[in-house]
């Protein structure tokens, strides 16, 4: 009987995530059901939202349960199906396990094509992250030509595509990572205009204003806490915030408060969050525009990929504290040939 690799939701973080929240559990592979299909995970993406998952408090998705599976998006192929819609060989995407084998409802997932360069871009520049950088500008951020709009995290899974998109608007574009590595990669690979490692800056506002010297339009919020403090005096009138995430945040077991909230009066700023799952009626809109751009090599894209799927409770953490460069996906299995 084959054997499934699954990681357990083990115990609840109260603060930073650690490898004791996590079990290793090995079950065998289970058959698929009437309407299911039994997967073959082939790429699992890691994203910081589940860490939110992980807190037993209300919020716009359902946390993990103690004991069980943990879930992400993922890239696999149909090995046993039971259910007409889908048939053995057909590579689907959707929320499946942490796991070699996931059981699936066949309309739960959603079949993909297999000729994008790599499965693994629908879980990065063809999927969730690279849609919310689109849509957060295009719906709250709405840069113009010749604007700035500075992005922090800007190597990771979202802030590289907002950073590109910005530069295709004609805008000046600035980013901010947490190495210098990081910092030459968005200059030198993705074209930014400016760039700087945040955690090597003597002053956060000195470093915007060389990085943003005509203030900043746009900011794309990745991060929060001392970085949002030090953005907010720096914002020209009428500038929009778009609060994608707030990274900083997420492992204190008390936030973080914000002082500079004041400049936003004044100057007239809108800050706006969003949820793209919110916005799955743009898909197809998305992945239009996004195919079409990475077709002609107008964005490029980073990814990270972990080896084994017992090595994805490391990744994860390891992509809280910004070890990841670029987007975080575990590679399970090989795609088929
Ligand atoms: N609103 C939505 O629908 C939505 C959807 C997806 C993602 N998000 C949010 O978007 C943000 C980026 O997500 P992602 O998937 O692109 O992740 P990512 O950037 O690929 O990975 C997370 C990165 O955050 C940075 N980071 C960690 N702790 C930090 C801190 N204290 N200060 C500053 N930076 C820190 C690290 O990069 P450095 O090395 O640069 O520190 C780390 O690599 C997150 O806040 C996430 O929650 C929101």
């Amino acid at each position: 009987m084959t054997e499934n690799t699954q990681i357990l939701f083990k115990s609840r973080p109260t603060g930073w995530v650690d490898a004791s929240h996590f079990e290793i559990a090995r079950v065998p592979m289970a058959e698929p059901a009437a309407g299911e299909v039994l997967v073959r995970n082939i790429f699992m993406s890691l994203d910081p939202y589940m860490r939110g998952r992980m807190r037993d408090q209300k919020s716009y998705t359902p946390g993990f349960e103690l004991g069980q599976v943990l879930q992400a998006g993922a890239v696999g192929e149909v090995i046993a199906s039971n259910d007409p819609s889908l048939a053995a060989g057909d590579l689907v995407e959707g929320r499946l396990g942490w796991e070699n084998f996931s059981v699936a409802r066949a309309d739960a997932v959603n079949k993909v094509d297999g000729n994008v360069g790599s499965l693994s871009h629908y879980l990065g520049v063809l999927g969730m992250p690279s849609m919310t950088a689109w849509v957060g500008l295009r719906n709250i951020g709405q840069p113009k030509e010749g604007e700035t709009v500075y992005v922090s995290a800007a190597s990771g899974a979202v802030g590289q595509v907002a950073g590109q998109i910005a530069k295709m608007q004609g805008c000046h574009v600035a980013g901010s990572a947490g190495s210098f590595e990081k910092a030459a990669y968005i200059m030198d690979e993705l074209g930014f205009d400016a760039a700087f490692n945040y955690k090597e800056a003597k002053s956060l506002g000195d470093a915007l204003g060389q990085a943003c010297p005509k203030g900043i339009d746009v900011y794309f919020e990745n991060v929060g806490g001392a970085m949002l403090d030090a953005v907010l005096l720096k914002v020209n009138p009428y500038a929009r915030i778009v609060a994608c995430g707030m990274i900083s945040q997420y492992n204190l077991a008390q936030p973080e408060g914000v002082k500079n909230l004041a400049t936003m009066v004044g100057n007239k700023v809108r800050m706006q969050g969003f949820i793209v799952s919110d916005h799955m009626d743009l898909k197809p809109e998305f992945m239009a525009e996004m195919s079409g751009w990475l077709a002609a090599g107008k964005i490029k894209y980073r990814e990270d990929i972990t080896q084994g799927i017992e090595n994805a409770p490391a990744a994860f953490i390891g992509m809280l504290k910004g070890e990841n460069f670029g987007k975080q996906i575990i590679q399970i299995s090989d795609p088929p040939a």
